[in-house]
């Protein structure tokens, strides 16, 4: 089966979140499978791009309304990513250092899915599947069936991956000229609450829409930023699949981004080594248990509740625990973690910033890994976390149900609590320093985590049986 995903990110060419990390990995593990998987995103200005080779497959141009853009698709030389890589490169548009966050982020990403249209409206073979990612490629679904240029793509299956579904890039109708030439009698379908939403759009067009995880579909019947009434009307064609992780990339046996390598037989010296180098990389003491945050520091994540959930911690508990922040954000939280770091003489530090490598040597060297969301459509920490003996300590919603069970159930690998709420989260932090003065108990758990196998296989292999029924 030929496969073509279409999204914002994919690591390790371009990633803001777990998006990039979802769309680095499915492909390669379905093309594992026995398949053909593409994927094409944007050439925005990365290292990547900058130290890669790429080779010109299509160039085109378009009339954006008034503005002429003219776009080269381009293919990656060496097929090092397990998958084909396209780029599609508009300058003026797309050439930006970084992937999200510009005023013209409409136009951006719309010339981006026609540039895409009209790349795949020159193949000789077409696709089986297109697959969209998110509501920067919510616009295909529509155009393929009513675009009156893609009259020849009408018949390829779509389906849509919701990874967020708080994000639906709306614009106003005022922009519609931007659009290429529809059958305007189909404008319902890309009208939400009386605005073109591309997220609504393609849960309205695409022949199939999945979640990221089971959990969370069943949130969004109730809970959808303004789209639980959609959602419940194509409920039908709507299927959640859990994420998994791509296990080559993140594995604590042979990791080149943490200071020691280790595995299930060597979980203890291995971890303490990490977190000996980490703690002293920021001058934490490695004797106590190390309660980490990583991700973006957003209302979403729960990260405006961090400094509450420290502060009383630290607090509560004085020379018992140590926490490790990692991430970027909200302008307001980071500059509360400062002041909090800056008030509290030990027990706690920070790294604002976006780092990779520095990411795996926190899920190694960690002992616990918080996750306070709010809303959490899978979220890929928590699994990473387990994959390297970190015991997540997770709000119970979305995905992070879906993969933490508490380990006072049976066969538990973590710390849930409900509300999100900083009193919630630190009688969690509390459970956790308990359990991490019981070592054997706490070995145990962190071991039954690092045995547990969330790789992409039977993920991957969902999407596929998927596809299977699509015609
Ligand atoms: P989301 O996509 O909503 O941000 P996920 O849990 O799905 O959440 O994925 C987050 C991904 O981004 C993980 O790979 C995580 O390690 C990574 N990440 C988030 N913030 C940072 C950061 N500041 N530095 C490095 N990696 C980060
Ligand atoms: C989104 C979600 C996150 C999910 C990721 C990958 O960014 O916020 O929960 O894990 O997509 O699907």
């Amino acid at each position: 089966m030929e496969i073509l995903h279409i999204s914002a990110e994919c690591y390790p060419v371009a990633k803001v979140g777990g998006l990039g990390d979802v769309v680095g990995a499915l492909p390669k593990y379905q093309q594992e499978l026995g398949n053909f998987a593409k994927v094409i995103i944007p050439a925005y200005r990365t290292r990547y791009y900058e130290t890669h080779e790429f080779d010109v497959v299509h160039q085109g141009g378009m009339w954006m309304g008034h503005s002429w853009y003219h776009f080269n698709v381009m293919k990656e030389r060496s097929n090092e990513l397990g998958f084909d890589l396209y780029l599609v490169d508009i300058p003026g548009l797309l050439d930006t250092p970084g992937v999200y966050g510009y005023s013209n982020d409409t136009e951006r990403f719309l010339g981006f899915q026609i540039a895409v249209l009209d790349w795949i409206n020159e193949w000789n073979h077409l696709p089986e599947v297109i697959h969209c990612h998110d509501h920067h490629t919510g616009l295909i679904p529509f155009l393929l069936n009513y675009g009156y240029k893609y009259d020849r793509l009408k018949e390829i299956p779509s389906v849509l991956t919701i990874h967020n579904a708080q994000y639906q890039g709306q614009f106003g109708w005022d922009k519609l000229y931007l659009l290429p030439g529809f059958d305007l009698w189909k404008s319902g379908l890309l009208d939400w609450g009386g605005a073109i939403n591309p997220l609504a759009s393609a849960i309205k067009c695409a022949w199939r829409v999945t979640t990221v995880s089971p959990g969370y579909l069943e949130e969004l019947y109730e809970n959808a930023n303004g789209l639980e009434g959609l959602i419940r009307h194509e409920q039908a064609k709507m299927v959640g699949i859990l994420n998994g992780i791509d296990s080559l990339v993140w594995n604590p046996a042979s990791d080149n981004m943490i200071t020691n390598d280790y595995n299930q037989d060597t979980m203890q010296p291995g971890k303490q080594a990490n977190k000996q180098a980490l703690c002293e990389r920021f001058g934490l003491d490695s004797s106590l248990p190390l309660v980490s945050f990583i991700g973006r520091l957003v209302g979403d994540k729960g990260a405006d509740l961090l400094p509450e959930i420290i502060g009383k911690s630290i607090h509560e508990l004085p020379g018992e625990v140590n926490f490790l922040v990692l991430g970027s954000g909200d302008p307001h939280i980071e500059w509360s973690l400062q002041q909090l770091r800056n008030s509290v003489s030990h027990g706690f530090n920070l790294h604002i910033g976006y780092d990779e490598s520095l990411s795996h040597q926190i899920y190694a060297g960690s002992d616990f890994l918080l996750m306070p969301s709010r809303v959490e459509p899978c979220g890929l920490n928590q699994m990473y976390a387990l994959r390297y003996g970190t015991i997540p300590i997770v709000r119970s919603t979305g995905g992070l149900k879906d993969t933490v069970i508490d380990f006072g159930d049976p066969g538990g690998v973590g710390i849930r609590f409900v509300q999100a709420a900083g009193w919630d989260a630190c009688n969690a932090v509390r459970r956790a320093v308990e359990l991490y003065s019981n070592k054997e108990h706490f070995n145990t758990i962190r071991l039954r985590g690092m045995n547990e196998n969330h790789a992409w296989g039977t993920s991957a292999q969902s999407y596929l049986d998927m596809y299977s029924k699509l015609k």
